[in-house]
């Protein structure tokens, strides 16, 4: 039977930077409210809102102190149920972040849990007694933690540590303790009954933890970044499955859990085919990582790896397809713009354009990070206090304080991978501060906001946000909604070095998806189809071209 969320359009909020109603500097939910016409305008009918929760704001909301109330930063309970009103007004169903495997070090069981080893709440953390080595004081394992430096924090009072995988202020939960599980589940519940319409879990891959042994990987390295030892395991899907008979196989809901860049086929297929009752699709992160921009040399430039490329977008498509549902998406509030990323600033419209038709001509359900649609860029960054993420400021402690790197080799390495990239205020108009706000905003602006912004993109005919209007009601409004939602997905020349290619094919309907991942020209071959109709072009061909320009890229109904 066919579900909701395999027809719908999402677009993911990162609340903080996306509109200021009281001008305060801070996005909020009123402004989520103020800005419902647009999302309306572009065409989505889903909306997934990072945390707004209680919380000291370490990991801007990750951390959270009070899962059953709003943080004042953001406004109140009334303004979420106002937004779910009026969202679902518009036809816009929400998805909210259901956050289960840490909360920050100032929710109350935390406060209890540290109190003393025999507190009620202790056993709702993760704790261990030190190790020791030559009298020295160690950890109770060797592993890293995401944001750098040891997994394990200590805790003078009661002489243990306590297991935080992100930012010390985030203690990881003891998914073994079944208060725990029954804590979270009445959270869901909580949230489903205010009305939402389902979850993106955060961190699902990592709620259960192997044995504590140490990690032999990576000698040279103090602490050792073997994820596995939490990312994965068997035990996170027997928590699922309890998650789902107690909670979320009683609504009508959707649930997208975040699995990391680790996850295989087999590991998603365990989370994701219907009969297992676990979730309805994930998140992986295997294309985030599909140029040289993570380990890039100064001077280098940026190139996809095209092959590379291609064979991740394959290696999902077919590997889920008939047994279970996708979740597609370029980029999130963890990475750096698409733009600045797999686009090319030479070719700004054009190649915005064609990252467009590449991915959401695909199956499964899509999800555009705001900004994405108008081609926000990442920002400059000077020094180290235009950073705003805790993972880099764990960073420039560990590597400019501690080790002397030195300062400028280290921004330039985390500029371009940081997650504040994504996180900078939306750009809504050329009015000062973007238009996101009447006063200075809690992070830094992109310096390019006057020329690109919404009010701008709305005016121009050819704007890249008029181009996403474009696929999104193609993909949900046109004779082709049914082909592009469930057709079959098949890739032909594979072998191509810049071409991406692939077929979806309907019952009735047939459809190629042509893309240049590159800058180069190229002459395509005869193809083997024939074409009936154009359906998409961001050259405004009217005519399938001899030769492919610069990150053009072409949709057409084909027999
Ligand atoms: C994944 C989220 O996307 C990221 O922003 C956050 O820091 C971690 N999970 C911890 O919650």
């Amino acid at each position: 039977m066919e579900k909701w969320w395999q027809k719908s359009f999402g677009y993911q909020i990162y609340i903080r930077s996306f509109k200021d109603s009281n001008n305060d500097g801070i996005g909020d939910i009123q402004g989520i409210i103020e800005k419902l016409d647009y999302l309306s305008y572009l065409g989505v009918n889903l909306i997934w809102i990072c945390p707004f929760f209680a919380s000291p704001m370490d990991d801007n909301g990750y951390d959270v102190s009070d899962f059953y109330n709003v943080s004042p930063d953001y406004g109140s309970l009334n303004d979420i149920k106002e937004l779910i009103l009026k969202a679902h007004e518009k036809g816009i169903r929400i998805i909210i972040d259901l956050i289960m495997n840490q909360t920050s070090d100032e929710h109350y069981w935390f406060k209890e849990s540290r109190k003393s080893k025999d507190n009620p709440y202790r056993d709702y953390y993760i704790w261990a007694p030190p190790r020791y080595s030559n009298g020295q004081r160690k950890e109770p394992t060797n592993w890293a933690s995401f944001f750098g430096g040891s997994c394990w924090e200590y805790d003078e009072l009661t002489g243990e540590y306590y297991m935080k995988i992100f930012s010390k202020k985030m203690p990881d939960l003891n998914w073994k303790n079944p208060q725990v599980r029954n804590e979270i589940a009445k959270v869901a519940e909580f949230w489903l009954d205010l009305g939402i319409d389902g979850f993106r879990i955060d961190a699902v891959a990592h709620i259960g933890k192997s044995e504590f042994i140490d990690s032999t990987i990576t000698p040279d390295e103090k602490y050792k970044p073997e994820w596995e030892k939490y990312s994965n395991l068997p035990i996170v899907h027997d928590y699922l499955r309890e998650m789902y008979e107690k909670v979320f196989s009683k609504y009508d809901i959707m649930t997208v859990g975040e699995v990391g860049g680790r996850a295989l086929i087999s590991d998603a297929l365990l989370y994701v085919t219907p009969n297992r009752h676990e979730l309805n699709m994930v998140f992986n992160f295997d294309h985030n990582w599909c140029n040289n921009g993570w380990n890039r040399q100064k001077g280098e430039k940026l190139v996809i790896n095209v092959p590379h490329m291609k064979s991740i977008f394959d290696k999902w498509q077919t590997g889920l397809q008939g047994k279970a549902w996708n979740a597609i998406y370029w980029l999130n509030h963890d990475q750096p713009r698409l733009l600045s990323h797999y686009g090319d600033s030479r070719y700004p419209q054009e190649s915005a354009k064609m990252l467009a038709i590449c991915l959401y001509f695909m199956w499964g359900t899509p999800f555009i990070y705001n900004g994405e649609e108008i081609g926000m860029t990442n920002p400059h960054f000077k020094s180290i206090d235009d950073f705003k993420d805790v993972s880099i400021h764990t960073q420039y402690k560990i590597n400019v304080l501690e080790n002397h790197q030195d300062i400028e080799d280290f921004i330039y390495q985390v500029s371009y991978s940081t997650r504040d990239n994504a996180r900078t205020p939306m750009q809504w108009s050329g009015e000062e501060y973007g238009g996101f706000s009447k006063s200075r905003p809690w992070n830094i602006l992109c310096d390019n906001y006057q020329k690109i912004n919404v009010e701008n993109e709305i005016e121009d005919q050819d704007s890249i946000l008029n181009f996403y209007r474009k696929v999104i009601a193609i993909r949900l409004n046109s004779g082709y909604n049914d082909v592009i939602a469930f057709g079959k997905y098949q890739q032909i020349k594979k072998d191509h070095l810049k071409l991406y290619a692939y077929l979806r094919i309907g019952s009735t309907k047939k459809i190629l998806v042509l893309c240049n991942l590159t800058s180069c020209e190229f002459n395509l071959d005869e193809l083997e189809y024939r074409v009936i109709n154009i359906i998409l072009s961001n050259y405004d061909r009217k005519e399938v071209p001899k030769t492919f320009a610069p990150f053009e890229a072409i949709v057409l109904e084909v027999e």
